[in-house]
């Protein structure tokens, strides 16, 4: 791409297609895509594996926060075109999307100095543009300047269904009853919390993606794109 890079941002309820439609998109255009939400998930293992989260789901926020400085997140491009979750050098892409991670990471997200802890590592990676990033509060909080937006909004159950397949594919043994019972309790914790709850920038452009199939979710993003990107 010969364009000026830009900064695109991508928020939407958990398993909306948003990190599908942003990773394609990236590679498509040749930017680097972030997935912030598996940066939340990162610390959220190593709170479990540190046992800082209580039986009952409660985050000790004291040593979480205590903790933060002892947590690296990177992430490592793999030979298959994608790319792993670092945490502190080791590859927890596997043990992140667990749903015993799923299940606690609301409450970390929630969490005011991580927050603030990732948002920074965040802004840093955008600081040469040409990203693609994707989360709650991209638009909102991470790059409130960044020059293209995006709301991605479907149904409960049709995220449910999309997360009880893949949980299937990779060997995971769940039902869709928890699935769908772990979407809407995400939805409710992310969309309340005080903290930069999910919520629509004023100046992102909303994708109801319900019924599109993957392929014209990218064309239809790849449009939004160059439509930006000719405006300049
Ligand atoms: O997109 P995901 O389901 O992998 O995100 C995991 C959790 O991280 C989700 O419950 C909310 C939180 N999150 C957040 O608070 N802010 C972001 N920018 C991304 C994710």
């Amino acid at each position: 791409m010969n364009t000026t890079p830009i900064i695109i941002a991508i928020d939407g309820f958990s398993s909306s297609g948003k990190s599908t439609m942003a990773r394609r998109l990236a590679a498509r255009i040749g930017y680097r895509y972030i997935d912030s939400g598996a940066m939340y998930r990162a610390v959220t293992l190593y709170a479990l594996d540190h046992n800082m989260i209580a039986a009952d789901g409660t985050p000790d926020v004291d040593a979480i926060t205590a903790a933060l400085p002892n947590i690296r997140i990177d992430f490592a491009p793999q030979p298959d075109g994608t790319q792993s979750t670092m945490l502190n050098g080791v590859d927890v892409e596997r043990d992140i999307r667990r749903l015993r991670v799923s299940n606690a990471v609301s409450p970390v997200s929630a969490i005011p100095a991580v927050r603030r802890a990732l948002t920074a590592m965040q802004q840093e990676m955008g600081l040469r543009k040409g990203i693609v990033m994707d989360g709650r509060d991209i638009g909102t909080t991470v790059f409130p300047g960044a020059e293209l937006k995006i709301f991605v909004d479907a149904s409960a159950e049709t995220r449910a269904r999309r997360r009880f397949r893949e949980m299937v594919e990779k060997g995971n043994a769940v039902s869709y009853e928890d699935v769908l019972a772990n979407v809407v309790h995400r939805d409710n914790i992310d969309s309340t919390r005080a903290e930069s709850p999910l919520r629509r920038a004023a100046d992102a452009i909303v994708l109801d993606n319900s019924d599109m199939t993957i392929d014209e979710q990218d064309s239809w993003l790849y449009d939004r794109f160059l439509q930006r990107t000719n405006a300049r």
